[in-house]
């Protein structure tokens, strides 16, 4: 059962009430007033907290804030001589779970304590699972087995726990915005905020506000003060996605931010200091904005201290049929469809595409294909590629061996794969002829006997 805290400043209320919650097999502490029961909190936390209203040093708010503020799950309820109705609506807003009134009924009390605890159990199982769930979802889901993902992965398990400024490029829809989360998360900054704002999206003019914040009267129409995303973050992290696209002046405050942590609000004099890790991201080639003028020198410098660059979709092909998986599995989950694998010919039309959309791209199109494909396996035509993108779409006969390859493990044996694409070559020939071995074998350019050779050899038969 659970943990319960008695605050009363009457020691026969305490007693009685400890009395009867023990025959619950409940641990009780008791806690002579709204003093002490804030000392007790400070240090250990509850399931339950049974607390009277009036009491000569404080009330029963002042302890239900003192348990939510050590442990938001725990469930408090009021006991109370007082019991007006204004009263019980007041605790009830400030997230009281009961109100129970004096003189009381034992069983009440007993039951009210129970239903409480349980709930408590409840909140604390979800929280559990939820950073399971997000463990779960942690630096694996940047998925890929490709040389070059693996090295992003060990790079953000590097730089994570560092509060180095990171920047991010890569290709649209290649995972910057994923790996910016992972980096979050596995910080120490994980239990603090996590802000996102593209910087393409925000008009020049507003940008400034945006980040650093302004003084009411800054500017027309400023006719509210307000803080800005610098200092919503906080001993958090600060994504600055599309960074590349930043004003001359917001790079100008940007700069001073990273060398000595201090911002102005827009209108303001007044320097305040910010704890804020900086990641940003850019599908830019940011040095070609140097040369070009219209990206500081000194800004980069301080931004791409660390660089993670994203490789493209088609420079890592072996990756697409692992991706197709994963992406294929979560796509079902959300979407509560049955997942579909895909057959043999839709892979490889996906492995000859170049993605311009990237892992986006990808996903999107399994989704469309999930929904409107027609079969078990997901064929070709349900991935209806954009043409002007699929100039490395070759005919069979030209089949790229690199992307062929890329279709397999990394890991199998070499023997045993050529034996079995061999004869799958020569099962589909002869199917192709009728099983006429002299036309299935002009068609594969193998001479007769080759041919005689390698259909014992597979047990293929004459026909
Ligand atoms: N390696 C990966 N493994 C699994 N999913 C991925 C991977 N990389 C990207 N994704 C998924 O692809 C989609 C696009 O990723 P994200 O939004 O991070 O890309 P981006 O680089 O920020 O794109 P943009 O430049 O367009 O903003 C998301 O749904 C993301 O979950
Ligand atoms: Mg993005």
């Amino acid at each position: 059962m659970g943990k319960v805290l008695i605050v009363d400043d009457e020691p026969s209320m305490r007693r009685i009430l400890a009395a009867n919650l023990r025959l619950d097999s409940h641990g009780v502490v008791e806690a002579a007033g709204a003093l002490e029961a804030k000392t007790i909190l400070a240090g250990e936390d509850f399931d339950v907290v049974l607390t009277d209203q009036k009491m000569p040093d404080g009330n029963g708010l002042d302890v239900l804030l003192a348990a939510k503020q050590g442990d938001p799950t725990t469930s408090v309820i009021f006991l109370t001589a007082v019991g007006t109705l204004e009263l019980a609506v007041e605790c009830m807003k400030e997230g009281a779970f009961d109100f129970l009134t004096k003189p009381f009924v034992p069983d009440a009390v007993r039951a009210a304590v129970k239903r409480a605890s349980e709930r408590t159990a409840l909140l604390r199982e979800n929280a559990v699972l939820k950073t399971a769930v997000l463990k779960l979802e942690g630096p694996d889901e940047i998925f890929g087995e490709s040389e070059s993902i693996r090295a992003v992965r060990e790079m953000i398990g590097r730089v994570a726990p560092k509060d180095t400024t990171v920047l991010i490029t890569g290709e649209t829809g290649t995972g910057k915005e994923l790996v910016a989360r992972a980096i979050h998360r596995n910080s120490l900054r994980a239990r603090r905020p996590f802000i996102a704002i593209n910087c393409a999206s925000v008009s020049e003019t507003l940008i400034e506000s945006e980040l650093f914040g302004h003084e009411r009267g800054a500017f027309t129409g400023a006719d509210q003060m307000r803080t800005g995303l610098f200092e919503a973050a906080h001993e958090g992290t600060l994504f600055l996605d599309e960074a590349g696209e930043l004003s001359a002046a917001a790079q100008a405050k940007l700069l001073r931010v990273l060398a000595d942590g201090e911002i102005q609000r827009v209108g303001s004099t007044k320097t305040r200091h910010v704890d804020v890790r900086v990641v940003a991201a850019t599908h830019r080639n940011l040095r070609d904005r140097v040369q070009e003028g219209s990206f500081r020198e000194d800004l980069y410098y301080r931004l791409a201290v660390l660089p993670i660059h994203l490789p493209p979709l088609r420079d890592r092909r072996e990756d697409i049929a692992g991706l197709c998986d994963v992406l294929s599995t979560r796509i079902a989950k959300e979407m509560k469809v049955p997942r579909r694998p895909l057959s043999q010919a839709a892979m490889i039309k996906l492995t000859q595409y170049r993605f311009p959309g990237n892992i986006r791209e990808l996903r999107n199109l399994l989704e469309r294909a999930h929904i409107l494909g027609q079969h078990p396996q997901l064929q070709p035509e349900d991935f209806p590629l954009n043409p002007a993108t699929t100039a490395e779409l070759k005919p069979d006969a030209e089949l790229d061996a690199g992307q062929l390859a890329a279709l397999l493990p990394g890991h199998l044996d070499l023997r045993e794969v050529l034996g079995k694409i061999e004869l799958a070559l020569i099962e589909r020939a002869l199917n192709a002829t009728d099983g006429v071995q002299a036309e299935a074998a002009r068609r594969l350019n193998l001479s007769r006997s080759d041919m005689g050779y390698k259909t014992a050899k597979y047990a293929l038969g004459k026909r």
